[in-house]
């Protein structure tokens, strides 16, 4: 691997082999997300808790201090909203140009899976995949559901994960599911966890998390169950022991209760 690609992927993927990634992209298919209407306020107490930022280039150059800032993962593919159609139907948007202008250390882009969309969001992928190789920068690969949630299970996961491995993806984001080792282990490139909509309680959220680490992720890019929790400080917290410090479930509720206790 090239010195950029390695030092690149070493910024957002810690030195314990873990990574806690903060998305606030979400802004760019549902508008005004709950807890994301003014990001940067949504983002200030927890940056420090967090490995890198998943973001997208206009809330980026609007909120991001790039005087201080956490290693950040471009959202390079959208085109579709809540509001029409299908969420499936994505374009990249953004240019290898701009990626470099705005140093990221990531690129992020959506694949739909069998969905009407499959061919042009693979393509999409292995489009990003050539251009940021060619500068070392490594292409993190979303498999997406859109509205389909129930998609979610291990069978469907570790198709979609494969398939954008082979691509070229350097890291894979997809959702924790039942068997979460089958993704894992037919995966050759690291896969992160994502959250999806905000979960009944924090200790769900929590044995997920510690589940999916145990069967092999590297880490997750959970976004709502972090910034709509009503003590997102101490989910953070809680969320950034079981990823670096190896923490259980259990011990993850403990913690959550004592920074919830400090911050009222
Ligand atoms: C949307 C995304 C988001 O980054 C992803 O959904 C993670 O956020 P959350 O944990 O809120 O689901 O890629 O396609």
């Amino acid at each position: 691997m090239d010195w950029g690609m390695k030092n690149r992927l070493s910024q957002v993927i810690q030195p314990d082999g873990h990574c806690f990634f903060l998305p606030i992209d979400h802004g760019y298919f549902q508008g005004p997300t709950r807890c994301l209407e003014k990001p940067g306020e949504t983002i200030k107490p927890l940056l420090s808790f967090v490995d890198a930022l998943f973001v997208t280039r206009g809330v980026l150059r609007a909120v991001v201090n790039p005087d201080n800032s956490k290693p950040i993962i471009l959202r390079v593919s959208w085109a579709t909203s809540m509001a029409s159609g299908d969420l499936a139907n994505e374009e990249i948007t953004t240019s290898i140009e701009e990626i470099i202008r705005l140093n990221a250390s990531a690129v992020g882009i959506s694949v739909f899976i069998g969905s009407d969309y499959q061919r042009q969001t693979l393509l999409n992928l292995a489009h990003l995949v050539n251009d940021c190789e060619d500068y070392g920068i490594p292409v993190m690969a979303v498999t997406a559901v859109g509205k389909e949630l129930e998609k979610r299970d291990a069978r469907y996961l570790a198709l979609s994960c494969r398939i954008a491995a082979e691509l070229g993806a350097r890291i894979v984001k997809t959702y924790w599911c039942e068997d979460f080792q089958k993704v894992v282990e037919s995966c050759p490139v690291p896969v992160v966890m994502a959250g999806g909509p905000k979960c009944e309680s924090e200790r769900e959220v929590f044995e997920f998390v510690y589940d999916g680490m145990q069967k092999g992720a590297i880490g997750i890019n959970l976004g709502r169950n972090v910034w709509q929790n009503a003590h997102p400080v101490a989910m953070a917290r809680a969320l950034q022991a079981i990823i670096h410090e190896n923490a259980t479930a259990k011990e993850a509720v403990e913690i959550f209760r004592e920074v919830r206790a400090k911050c009222v």
